[in-house]
């Protein structure tokens, strides 16, 4: 069973990196409001325009190119009652959106899975509005991955993911000449095999197991486990940076009377 046919029977919901901690930091340092528009690229089952959704009842659109993960999310809208939380199938590198519409773009760790990562961008800034925030949270590698990990990696989520280290990967989003106004860089936490079981149990519980045989659930259950385990080793090497950035922040003449946190 692939990656991608598991997580359709197990229902996980997708986070960015970081999960609920790093969507509850965007909402924060760009100023989510009742009034905001969002996007939310590669918005895959929608736990995070759901969320963005619930904090502020912000209108969040939530985009995917998997016609199957759009229509969980719109079925967890309305579990949600969320309303103003909607979700639509598109391509990231040709969204379906005027100009200038939207006052957050949000794309977690999305875009270095697209074959044309530049094309994205250049859409991302398209649809922000003038003084728009764009928040990304790229993943890099901290450290040089064992090679079979990342092939293993490769071959379990099918997409030919390129390694990449902090510079490279933040340097992207600061390409886009936007201000950078909030950075913060992060480790994955470590995760024992226990907290891998624990977790796979929990989320395989919410699922119906009437469905299946026990040796199927038994099985089910195993491959699970075992995709888990392997993202936790690769992870075990990777952090991520939630960044946000935006469009004339009004700081281009310099700030002389700053501080530092103590
Ligand atoms: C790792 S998952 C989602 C991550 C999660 N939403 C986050 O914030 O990190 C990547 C998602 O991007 C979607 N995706 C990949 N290429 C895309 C594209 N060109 N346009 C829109 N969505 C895309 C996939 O279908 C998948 O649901």
């Amino acid at each position: 069973m692939s990656y991608n046919e598991l997580i359709s029977v197990v229902q996980e919901t997708n986070r960015p990196p970081g999960g609920l901690a790093t969507i509850h930091e965007v909402a924060a340092k760009a100023f989510i409001r009742g009034e905001s528009r969002i996007l939310d690229i590669g918005c895959s089952t929608g736990f995070t325009a759901i969320e963005f959704a619930r904090l502020t009842a912000a209108e969040t659109v939530g985009i995917d190119i998997n016609e199957a993960s759009i229509a969980i999310a719109r079925a967890r809208a309305v579990r949600a009652n969320t309303p103003s939380a909607t979700f639509e199938v598109a391509d990231a590198k040709a969204l379906p959106f005027k100009d200038g519409t939207f006052d957050l773009v949000f794309c977690g760790n999305v875009t270095s899975l697209i074959d044309d990562q530049s094309q994205a961008l250049k859409e991302y800034l398209r649809v922000l509005r003038p003084n728009g925030f764009l928040a990304a949270v790229p993943m890099y590698y901290l450290e040089p991955p064992p090679k079979d990990l990342v092939d293993k990696v490769r071959s379990a989520i099918q997409v030919p993911i390129a390694v990449k280290y902090k510079r490279e990967a933040t340097d992207f989003f600061r390409s886009t000449g936007l201000d950078l106004v909030h950075q913060s860089d992060w480790a994955f936490d470590q995760k024992s095999d226990t907290d891998i079981t624990t977790f796979c149990r929990n989320i395989l519980g919410q699922i119906d197991d009437t469905r299946f045989e026990s040796d199927a659930w038994r099985t089910l259950n195993n491959v699970y486990v075992s995709y888990m385990s392997l993202f936790r080793d690769n992870l075990s090497h990777m952090g991520y940076s939630v960044m946000i950035l935006r469009r004339d922040a009004g700081i281009d003449e310099g700030e002389l009377f700053t501080g530092t946190r103590r």
